[in-house]
């Protein structure tokens, strides 16, 4: 089996390097490798790409991530998130393959409390969160053999993340302020690499299983909640801090303006994910002390 992975640098992309390689062939592309185009600001190169690799799967990890620059930019957001990945998707029906995309929580307007389902309104409310569902319904139009996930609030233990963001300021300051009115669950890199991979192998063998799940780690919290985890955590390893986890502050979305909007209602129902392929999804805070002893 061949397998053609874009975004291979990002957090999701750098662990489906290790969760893909035991299925196949792997190419791992990024926007400037050389061999092959697979710059998502250009859109036209992409389908030759997929031409000359004819793979049989193709994982999208490749995204404009950046929530609050998107509002400034949105056509650049929406040709790396919505008109490369409908050009991708085009093309992987071409060659037969089966195509993998990830969307996002933002897709919903953050209204009320329960989790998310797949099949409910959707209500962006920021460039990302718009450009990213006009990308999810390109790739399920294109191409029908698809799996798409929406996950929330990833984290990785390469490269900078909230979690350390939080430790470095609690050795800084005495006391930290943080938001406690969003609500969802922070999904490990990890996490999301070694289902797809699971997905992948599931969906080859039972082509039923194509469509669009919400993916992300058990429980929830807000970031006040995840803050006080990690200097929990960091306090019981024996990490010196000034700030307590007592001393996080909650306060409101309010108290950081930020360009884009934020849903406060982030919660995703993994019930399809996992009746469909046989797993139990972790709780949250399993993945994060993991990261952190691993990084800490
Ligand atoms: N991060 C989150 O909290 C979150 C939440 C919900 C859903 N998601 C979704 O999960 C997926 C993976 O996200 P992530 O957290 O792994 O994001 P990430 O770390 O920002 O990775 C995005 C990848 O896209 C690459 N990229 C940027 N511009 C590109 C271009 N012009 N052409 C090709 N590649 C380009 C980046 O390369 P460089 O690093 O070199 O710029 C990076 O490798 C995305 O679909 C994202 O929308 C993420």
């Amino acid at each position: 089996m061949k397998l053609l992975l874009f975004g291979k640098g990002g957090q999701v992309g750098w662990e489906l390097q290790r969760s893909l390689a035991p299925l196949g062939e792997l190419v791992a592309l990024d926007f400037d490798s050389t061999e092959f185009h697979a710059d998502f600001a250009r859109p036209e190169q992409l389908a030759e790409t997929v031409r000359s690799v004819r793979p049989d799967v193709i994982v999208n990890a490749a995204a404009h991530t950046a929530v609050d620059k998107a509002e400034s930019e949105p056509e650049f957001a929406r040709t790396l998130n919505a008109t490369s990945p409908g050009v991708v998707a085009e093309a992987a029906a071409e060659v037969g393959a089966l195509m993998v995309h990830y969307s996002t929580d933002y897709v919903f307007d953050g209204s009320g409390h329960a989790p998310w389902h797949e099949d409910d309104a959707t209500g962006p409310l920021s460039v990302y969160g718009r450009t990213k569902l006009e990308g999810e319904q390109l790739v399920a139009r294109h191409c029908p053999r698809h799996l798409i996930f929406r996950t929330s609030w990833v984290y990785a233990a390469r490269g900078g993340n909230f979690a350390k963001t939080m430790l470095r300021l609690a050795k800084e300051r005495e006391r930290l302020t943080v938001i406690d009115d969003q609500h969802g669950a922070p999904t490990g890199a990890e996490l999301l690499a070694d289902v797809t991979a699971h997905a992948i192998r599931d969906t080859l063998r039972d082509e039923a299983k194509v469509g669009l799940y919400h993916l992300v780690a058990g429980g929830e919290t807000t970031w006040h909640g995840y803050a006080r985890f990690v200097l929990e955590q960091a306090a019981a390893a024996g990490v010196e801090l000034k700030a307590s986890p007592e001393a996080v502050d909650p306060v409101p979305t309010s108290a950081f303006p930020t360009p884009a909007t934020r849903p406060h209602n982030s919660r995703l129902d993994t019930a399809k994910l996992e009746a469909t392929f046989g797993l139990r999804l972790p709780q949250w805070q399993a993945g994060v002390s993991r990261m952190l002893r691993e990084t800490v």
